[in-house]
């Protein structure tokens, strides 16, 4: 079994700050997630829209924004239908490597937990440095999948257990 020390959700990492805090979020804050997603510094394999992201609020899918004095600075969502998996989990990149995403991640954790689950789950491009942000996190790599975005590119999965 796995030891995860992680900051409490609400709860300030110290580097995240004390006007940093998590709330579960609504289908207002969707404008909101397009707009982060394109201010994270990444390219993405899907870039999100209105329509995809109400299809996921439609079948229960639990989204989670981080403000920073007030302002949304990321967000994250988990999947629990069956297995939990973490999706988006993206962070403004004025704000990257102050703990919010390991903020978003503790809070994916305790929402899995809260559903009875007792594994989460996140798939993420091969050999790429979020990787390391998973490995940070308490995740083990757990397998692969090849072509994974239909473009010749692996995902890489990678789970926690407790
Ligand atoms: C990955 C992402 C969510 C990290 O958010 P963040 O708030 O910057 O992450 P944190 O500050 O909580 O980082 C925690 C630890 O993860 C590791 N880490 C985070 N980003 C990293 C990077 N780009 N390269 C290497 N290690 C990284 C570090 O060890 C870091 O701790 P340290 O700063 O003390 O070294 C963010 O970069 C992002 O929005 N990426 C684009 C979306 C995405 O890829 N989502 C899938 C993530 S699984």
């Amino acid at each position: 079994m796995e030891q995860v020390d992680l900051p409490k959700p609400g709860n300030l990492s110290e580097r995240a700050g004390i006007n940093t805090s998590i709330r579960p979020a609504t289908r207002e804050d969707i404008p909101t997630f397009i707009q982060l997603q394109k201010n994270d510094g990444f390219s993405h394999q899907y870039y999100l829209n209105r329509e995809r992201l109400e299809l996921l609020f439609d079948r229960g899918e639990q989204f989670f924004v981080a403000t920073h004095e007030g302002k949304p600075v990321g967000f994250a969502s988990v999947d629990c239908e069956q297995r939990a998996t973490a999706h988006f989990l993206c962070v403004d990149k004025k704000h990257k490597r102050r703990g919010i995403g390991r903020l978003l991640m503790k809070t994916l954790i305790d929402e899995t937990k809260k559903r009875g689950l007792s594994r989460l789950d996140s798939y993420v491009e091969a050999n790429s440095s979020k990787e390391i942000f998973l490995e940070k996190n308490g995740f083990v790599l757990a397998g692969f999948y090849t072509n994974r975005y239909g473009n010749g590119q692996d995902a890489s999965i990678w789970k926690i257990e407790w």
